[in-house]
């Protein structure tokens, strides 16, 4: 075997010449791959035993994409582009043997290659729209050459893999191995030389345009069917004009078009942010006190205490990772209830064909309920899901302390009280931690992990690693009021009502935070979640909200009760403006003795989303949060803040934190010290440093 760089050698088995990539984890493309695939098509090329040649990895998977540390940093010869023209213009045909992903620069380097054999678990994909860019070595030209436009445009603005199956039914792989992998890709690198196939290059192949050749209205059409989906985000059109280079350019010229597009996607602030989130979701996964080797306690069975709306939700992950779930209520018809409803959620989905019968038979047999307490005494983790109130779950957790095994975790999914306090009515603080998860809990990704003073290291890793294996991206935030993502969320809310009283109407407000790339503003998601939920809560605090509290009084709880902040046709979701509610809110400016003004889409926005930038540095200066980026995963992924701007501190570093700390200082000006700069803020903003930069 020859090395051809440290990472990738030459070997010739027989008539077939092997390059062999070795570059753990995933085989990503950095230069001494690069380098070495080029090599080994030379060497393979110059070997006179040789008559074709096949590309394979070792470990886990096949080129799983490009080597995103090397991104932004000088490029190092030789390109892709060099790498896979090589391939592609090799005098003996070249099969990549694929197996766990090809995924991006990996797909791109497999469709250099006349051939593609696959293991039958392989997924291949372009996955590069997630990162904000697109395809940039050949992709969006190779693929609709080869899948056609339709299913290039699929897989290339969706960036979601398909299986080795779908993958041969569309011809994007030649053969699925029956057996194993490298063995059948040299039997089919043979196969081609003794039956003479020929050498075929893709970017020769122009047959499978022809569909959209006769139909260029095709590009229209799917633009607007995914409209919906990718609003604001610029990769997705990027990838869309990309594709359509490929069928009205000739392929070199196709290529150069893929150039400009993927440069000026590269160059833009919203693929910046995205890349900045994929290293920010990672980091989130990771507690620095936390050691990786740090023990894990198994998790083979979970109770949830209360079936309501947020255990049932709960109840549905771990029954989806497998994890076998013991429910329990105070009574058999709230249980019904709550069982009933988790069946129902499956069935749904089964029947708009998301899940198979036979998933959800398997989901619904782990699932079992109770009434009596003591029957999760063996359970590995209890998720506490009951009402919002302190003496009740003090009183669950301590007959959970009785009841249950010892080195079980005992978890709440509270969202507003202290969770020290809960800890502290159990003989085992060190086993109690917050759980937040957000409904719907089964939908929603995030899950914010709250540690308290006394939770035990092994209870944070265990519970970091259980989030992955149900499918939740955690972050893990300390103990204080809302936490982290509430926390932040009510200053939002404060302004947002504030705005209304001095002269915005809801409609303006939502519309402005909407524009900015939201899935909702404030008062929609008011309407959504529930007006009464707040409500009560002011109530049990004795505090009022005069617009807010006119609204429920009136029974306007919002989509529930057909009104809220707006009105709803039954049935329909979509948000009416409504006349009463306008009333509502002059008479309170009125009666506040406000003055209304017209207030500008620039305020509305700096507003609501500066004092959440201010919050957050309070929350990173207390230590309640470890980075900034946690705090950017927690508000994508639990509330929607659009990824293409990163979260709302990388938004502030984007902004500009001096900038910021100057509205900050004019608005405390007009409005008082609740706009006064946060001193982590100041610090930074004067030394001209950014929240990444801590
Ligand atoms: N709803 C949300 O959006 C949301 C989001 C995050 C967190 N939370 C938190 O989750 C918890 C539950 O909220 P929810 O919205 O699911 O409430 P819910 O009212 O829908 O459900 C609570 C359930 O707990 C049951 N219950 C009460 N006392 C019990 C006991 N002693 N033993 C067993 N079951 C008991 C009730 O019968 C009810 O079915 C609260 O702490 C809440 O703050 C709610």
């Amino acid at each position: 075997m020859t090395a051809i760089t440290d990472l990738v050698s030459y070997e010739a088995e027989g008539s077939v010449g092997v390059i062999t990539i070795n570059n753990p984890p995933v085989n990503a493309l950095s230069v001494g791959v690069r380098v070495g695939i080029k090599g080994g098509i030379e060497a393979a090329n110059a070997d006179g035993s040789v008559t074709s040649i096949i590309l394979v990895c070792e470990g886990r998977t096949f080129i799983a994409g490009a080597d995103i540390t090397e991104f932004g940093k000088p490029p190092q010869s030789p390109s892709l582009h060099e790498v896979i023209g090589a391939i592609e213009i090799s005098n003996k045909p070249v099969v990549a043997a694929i197996h766990g992903t090809a995924l991006g620069g990996g797909l791109e380097t497999a469709l250099g290659c006349h051939y593609r054999v696959a293991n039958a678990k392989a997924k291949v994909g372009l996955p590069e729209v997630k990162l904000g860019i697109l395809p940039g070595a050949g992709g969006t030209q190779r693929l609709p050459r080869v899948v056609g436009v339709p299913m290039a445009l699929q897989m290339i603005t969706s960036g979601t893999p398909i299986g080795a199956k779908k993958a041969l039914e569309v011809g994007l792989v030649d053969e699925i191995a029956d057996g194993d992998l490298k063995a059948c890709a040299l039997a089919f690198a043979q196969k081609v030389v003794a039956e003479g196939r020929p050498l075929v290059k893709i970017s020769d192949r122009d047959d499978k345009l022809q569909e959209a050749r006769d139909n260029p209205g095709m590009f229209d059409e799917f633009r607007k069917s995914i409209a919906r989906k990718s609003r604001n985000f610029e990769a997705p059109e990027n990838c869309i004009k990309a594709v359509q280079a490929s069928v009205d350019l000739p392929f070199p010229e196709g290529l150069k078009r893929e150039r400009e597009l993927f440069m000026e996607l590269m160059q833009g602030e919203q693929s910046f942010s995205q890349r900045y989130f994929f290293f920010a979701e990672r980091q989130a996964a990771k507690i620095p006190d936390v050691p990786k080797d740090t023990p894990l306690i198994d998790i083979n069975l979970a109770g949830i205490i209360g079936a309501g709306t947020m255990g049932g939700g709960i109840a549905m992950n771990f029954l989806q990772a497998g994890i076998p779930v013991i429910m329990v209520e105070t009574a058999q018809d709230a249980l019904d209830r709550g069982m009933a409803l988790i069946e129902k959620n499956y069935a749904a989905t089964v029947s708009k064909g998301r899940m198979s019968q036979d998933a959800m038979d398997k989901c619904m047999s782990l699932l079992s309920g109770t009434i009596n307490l003591e029957d999760i005494k063996d359970v590995d983790i209890v998720i506490e899901a009951i009402f919002e109130n302190m003496d009740v779950k003090k009183e669950i957790f301590g007959k959970l302390d009785a009841i249950c095994k010892q080195g079980a975790i005992l978890a709440t999914n509270t969202s507003t009280l202290d969770i020290d306090e809960i800890g502290e009515a159990t003989s085992r603080p060190e086993y109690v931690i917050g759980l937040h998860f957000f409904s719907p809990a089964n939908v929603m990704k995030l899950l914010e992990e709250v540690r308290t003073k006394k939770t035990s290291k092994t209870v944070m890793a265990t519970c970091m690693a259980l989030a992955k294996r149900i499918g939740k991206i955690p972050a893990m935030v300390g103990v204080c009021e809302g936490f982290v993502g509430n926390r932040i969320l009510h200053r939002r809310t404060e302004q947002a009502t504030q705005l209304i009283m001095e002269g915005a109407l809801p409609q303006d407000v939502d519309r402005v935070l909407f524009d900015f790339g939201l899935p909702m503003g404030p008062f929609a998601m008011g309407d959504l979640a529930g007006n009464d939920v707040g409500w009560r809560i002011r109530q049990g605090k004795g505090v009022t909200s005069p617009i807010a509290d006119a609204i429920c009084e009136l029974g306007r709880f919002g989509q529930k009760t057909g009104s809220g902040y707006y009105l709803y046709k039954e049935g329909s979701r979509a948000a009416i403006p409504d006349p009463i509610v306008e009333d509502i809110i002059m008479k309170a400016s009125k009666e506040a003795g406000i003055v209304r003004r017209e207030i500008s889409d620039k305020e509305i926005l700096e507003r609501c989303v500066y004092p959440m930038i201010n919050e957050g540095a309070k929350i990173l200066e207390e230590g309640i949060a470890t980075r900034a980026s946690d705090i950017d995963v927690i508000w994508v992924y639990g509330y929607g803040w659009p990824v293409y701007r990163g979260g709302p501190m990388r938004y502030g570093d984007f902004v500009g934190l001096d900038k910021v700390y100057a509205s900050l200082l004019e608005y405390q000006e007009k409005y008082g010290d609740y706009w006064k700069p946060a001193p982590l803020l100041e610090k930074l903003a004067k030394e001209g440093k950014t929240f990444a930069e801590i």
